[in-house]
């Protein structure tokens, strides 16, 4: 059987997890998300100390497995799921995920992960770095205030009174220190998709068009 990749970067708030999930729904592919890792290190991080976690990442024993499509990480036998959906977590990601022996760590865990089967991964540096070889490349955007208003949504509906504008200065933080320090690259042989003016619908029938048409 054909193994085939689908790897998809793009900065926080894009779009990128449900877009995965309507790919894989399509395709019949599983879908991985990378950022689920970071956050798990970083939420390791958090409960070790910031400046002393790296030593210990060796015995964390931080694993991730996709369950019925969704990404399950645990430390040690902890599910840390839901936990590393809180919103400081999403900045200490970002701040871990500049320092290399992290990112080796969640790469080697993104790479293992890919082995031997298909998957569409989503993240910061798949087409660059986790699935470097695959056959299609997507890089999907979406203005600042789009994607903080996408986001700023999503935490009111699940009951985080946070004010718009701190959710689009954080957005604009994160991705700074993502494309600056950390791993977000776009790279010249992916697909550019800007989703300011799209649908969720309407960004996987374009991506699903130059799946099918390559
Ligand atoms: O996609 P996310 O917001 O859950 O990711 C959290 C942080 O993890 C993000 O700010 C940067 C980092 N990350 C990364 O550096 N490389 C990836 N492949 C995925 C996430």
């Amino acid at each position: 059987m054909q193994i085939i990749h689908i790897a998809i970067d793009g900065p926080a708030a894009a779009g990128k997890g449900s877009v995965a999930l309507g790919l894989s729904k399509a395709l019949g592919i599983p879908c991985l998300d990378t950022g689920a890792i970071y956050r798990a290190i970083a939420l390791f991080a958090y409960r070790n100390g910031i400046d002393n976690f790296v030593g210990k990442l060796g015995e964390a024993n931080i694993s991730a497995k996709i369950i019925n499509n969704s990404t399950h990480v645990f430390i040690g036998k902890e599910d840390v799921t839901k936990s590393i959906r809180e919103n400081e977590v999403s900045q200490t990601a970002s701040k871990v995920a500049t320092m290399k022996p992290v990112r080796d760590y969640a790469t080697k865990m993104s790479k293992d992960l890919a082995k031997g089967q298909s998957l569409i991964a989503e993240g910061r540096d798949i087409c660059s770095v986790v699935l470097d070889k695959a056959k299609y490349k997507f890089y999907l955007t979406a203005d600042n205030e789009t994607r903080a208003r996408r986001r700023h949504a999503e935490l009111t509906e699940k009951g985080k009174q946070i004010p718009y504008e701190q959710v689009l200065e954080e957005i604009i933080e994160r991705d700074t220190r993502d494309k600056t320090k950390g791993g977000l690259v776009q790279v010249p042989d992916a697909v550019v998709v800007d989703s300011t003016k799209m649908t969720v619908d309407q960004v996987i029938e374009h991506m699903l068009k130059h799946v099918h048409g390559k």
